[in-house]
Parts: structure tokens; C-alpha cells; sequence
């Protein structure tokens, strides 16, 4: 198949070969020295297995629903706000999402339209930041559904942390004359990129549809950026309060302790990801792995409980469901794939993933993904933080 990829990484080297540089980079991302993000990757890679040689199930099931909605594996599309990846954006995605059977999350950041996206895959949760006063939040929240969003998903896990060790990528306000000269170095030597956008009618919008409000105002990724940067953070009274403006799923992304947990319970949510944002929240946050089974003893019984960060492998989905995650997400593993090869590079990475899902069961001697416990895992000494207090 043209193409076809065998691993995530070989996606990834793809992503870099064909994108800009600056696209790659906000790719990329990761906070001042990236150690967060490194150790996400790092924290699945000391975990183990000690495999089994005969008597294996012939044949393993790997299908659960998170928020509701059916996945054929423990693997949701996480919401990404990023610009100007493949010209058919997050509808390549979700349609690679839909035709494997897994649900996605669409960020208020995207470059494509919930309507749009709800089409290509109708099991779609929306993702919003606090970000606006109560009314405007209210508004996106309504457009979501009546677009037929099937879940919302509260991100509250960015504080702002621009910095980067390696350099920030230049991100153009909109593409204009000045900006195509300015970029014309990075992109002339990207033909493939370029070309593709071209037949598709143009070159990247920079826009965020889904900060657009009902008068017709559609802001830029900076204005919209700014607002939202300029929202004080909310209160858990203010979470409870958005929990009851929403009927149905909802879920909050980037909890990383067992106390805020059961204060994400309390003000109602369904579901939390367990998460620090890819290592793009503040740097030296810890791999979710190393806080998901603290946080599922203290409310894996009232809540779903999902994680995100890190996941490239089948192997590392079994690791965290194992240690008790009811499914993961994935940022940069799809990122890469649409990048490589639009709707086929994300089926690609889906399909990588469910192999080595497949895989590690048959190693482990598994029958589901229902039947992994945390003892299928070696967790070296030391793994885990000591517990929060509070
Ligand atoms: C480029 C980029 C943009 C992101 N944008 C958003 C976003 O708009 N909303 C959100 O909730 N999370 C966002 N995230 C975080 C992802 O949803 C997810 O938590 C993270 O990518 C998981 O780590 P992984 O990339 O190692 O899989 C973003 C991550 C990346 C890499």
C-alpha cells in the first residue's frame, strides 16, 4: 500500500521530512526543556511484561465505549488545535477515526468546523477551554450540540508556558503576501506540503471556525488565543456549573491528582483524562502512567477514567489500561500520521496501534483487554510519586 508505515516513529520521520519547519515544530511543541514531554515517553518505556509461551487465547477482544460510545480499541482521538497540517484537517481524521470504529475529540482550536467534523464521524465529543466570559463559553457549548457533539470535554490543564529550550515555532497571524514571502524559504524546500494544499484550492487559513459566534464574528487563532488567555481559570464551582449546562457525557482533561479527581467528581463530570497536556503543561509535570493508578483507586469506581501522554505503541495502550485506564488518548501519534499521509496515515496509526494491542495480549496470554490487571505490568521501585496528601 502507498505509503503504509510501519511504526509511529517511521510516521513521525515522515511528518518531519514533508513538513514546513515551523509546522513541524508546533507539532512538536513541549514546554521550556521538554522534560515532561520526554518523560511521558520514557516513563511507558520503563514498564515491562513478562510474556507467556504457550496456551495463548486464539483469538483477543480489545472493543470498550468511553463516554458512551463504542471504540473497537481502548483509543480516542485526543482534541489538537493545530493549523495547517494536511488541508483536509481534522475531517481526515475523523473519518480515519470512524472507519476504525474509534471516537474522536475535536479541539475549539481546530481548523475545521464541529459541523463538519460531526459528519465525517458522528461519535464526536467537542472540546472547550474556560476561555471568554459565561455567555460566549455557553454559545460554543450550544453550537457543539446542536451540531450533534455527543460529549463535551473541559480542558483545564495550560498555563501559558512558552517558552521552549529549542525555540517556539514562528506562527504567522494569517497568510497574507508578506507571510508567504517570509515563509517562502522553509516552504519552497517542502514541494509535497505546498503542492497539496494548492490543489486543494489555496494555502492554510490559520482560522478557528469554532470560536465563531452566531453573529458571524470568526476570530483569529491569536485573538482567540488571547481571550482565553485572558479568562481568569475557573473555579470547581464554575466546572459544576458548566457540568450542568451540558446533558450528557462530559469529561475533564488534565487531572494529575488523586484530590482533584474526586473534586472533578463532585462537581458532576463523568469522565477526567488523566494527563499533562503532552508535556506542553507547565515543564516537570510527571507522565500521567506514573499518577493514573493513585487516581483510579480514588475514583476509578464513580468515574471514567482515561489517560493521555505518550501513548506510540500498542503496547504502551495495554501498559495503561493494565494500571487501570478504561481507554487512552492520542495527540501527536495521529498528528503524525495525517501529516504522512492524511485519512490513510491516521487509519495507519490506528491499525499500528490495534496490532501491537493484538500483540501484547497474545504475549501477555490474554483473552480481552477486559482481563489485564495491573500485576500483567512490571513497575520497576521507584516508579510511582509518593501519593498527594490533601
Ligand atoms: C500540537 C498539539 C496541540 C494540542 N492542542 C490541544 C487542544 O487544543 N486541546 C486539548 O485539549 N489538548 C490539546 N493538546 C493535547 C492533546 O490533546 C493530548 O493531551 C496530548 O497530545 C497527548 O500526548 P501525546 O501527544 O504524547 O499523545 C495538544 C497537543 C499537541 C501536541
Amino acid at each position: 500500500m502507498s505509503g503504509w508505515f510501519e511504526t509511529v516513529a517511521v510516521a513521525q520521520q515522515r511528518a518531519r521530512r514533508r513538513l514546513p519547519k515551523s509546522v513541524y515544530g508546533a507539532l512538536i511543541g513541549g514546554a521550556e526543556a521538554g522534560v515532561s514531554m520526554n518523560e511521558n515517553l520514557r516513563s511507558f518505556d520503563e514498564l515491562g511484561f513478562r510474556t507467556v509461551t504457550a496456551g495463548q487465547p486464539p483469538v483477543r477482544e480489545m472493543q470498550t465505549t468511553v463516554m458512551g460510545q463504542a471504540a473497537a480499541i481502548p483509543v480516542v482521538i485526543s482534541p489538537t488545535g493545530v493549523q495547517a497540517v494536511h488541508p483536509d484537517g481534522e475531517v481526515a481524521v475523523a473519518r480515519a477515526a470512524a472507519a476504525r470504529g474509534i471516537p474522536m475529540g475535536l479541539s475549539s482550536f481546530a481548523s475545521m468546523p464541529i459541523e463538519r467534523v460531526v459528519e465525517a464521524n458522528p461519535h464526536t465529543f467537542f472540546q472547550i477551554y474556560w476561555a471568554g466570559d459565561r455567555d460566549s463559553i455557553l454559545a460554543r457549548i450550544d453550537r457543539a450540540r446542536r451540531a450533534g457533539a455527543v460529549g463535551l470535554i473541559l480542558t483545564l490543564d495550560w498555563s501559558f508556558s512558552h517558552g521552549r529550550d529549542w525555540g517556539s515555532p514562528d506562527i504567522p497571524q494569517s497568510i497574507d503576501l508578506k507571510t508567504v514571502v517570509k515563509h517562502a524559504p522553509e516552504v519552497v524546500v517542502r514541494p509535497l506540503w505546498l503542492l497539496q494544499w494548492l490543489r486543494s484550492g489555496g494555502l492554510p487559513e490559520l482560522g478557528v471556525p469554532n470560536f465563531q459566534t452566531q453573529e458571524g464574528y470568526l476570530p483569529g487563532f491569536f485573538e482567540a488565543y488571547g481571550t482565553w488567555m485572558g479568562t481568569a481559570p475557573p473555579t470547581w464551582d464554575d466546572v459544576a456549573w458548566l457540568r450542568s449546562q451540558w446533558d450528557g457525557p462530559f469529561m475533564v482533561k488534565g487531572i494529575h491528582r488523586a484530590d482533584e479527581a474526586q473534586r472533578a467528581v463532585q462537581a458532576g463530570v463523568t469522565a477526567i483524562s488523566v494527563s499533562n497536556h503532552g508535556g506542553n503543561n507547565i515543564d516537570g509535570a510527571v507522565a500521567p502512567i506514573r499518577v493514573l493508578p493513585e487516581i483510579v483507586a480514588a475514583v476509578g469506581n464513580d468515574i471514567e477514567v482515561v489517560m493521555d501522554g505518550g501513548v506510540r505503541r500498542g503496547s504502551d495502550v495495554v501498559k495503561a489500561v493494565a494500571m487501570g485506564a478504561k481507554a487512552v488518548m492520542i495527540g501527536r501519534a495521529y498528528l503524525w500520521g495525517l501529516a504522512a499521509n492524511g485519512q490513510a496515515g491516521v487509519e495507519n496509526v490506528i491499525d499500528v496501534l490495534r496490532n501491537g494491542i493484538d500483540a501484547t495480549l497474545l504475549g501477555l496470554g490474554k483473552a480481552s483487554t477486559d482481563d489485564l490487571v495491573p500485576d500483567d505490568v512490571v513497575i520497576p521501585d521507584g516508579f510511582f510519586p509518593p501519593p498527594t496528601q490533601r
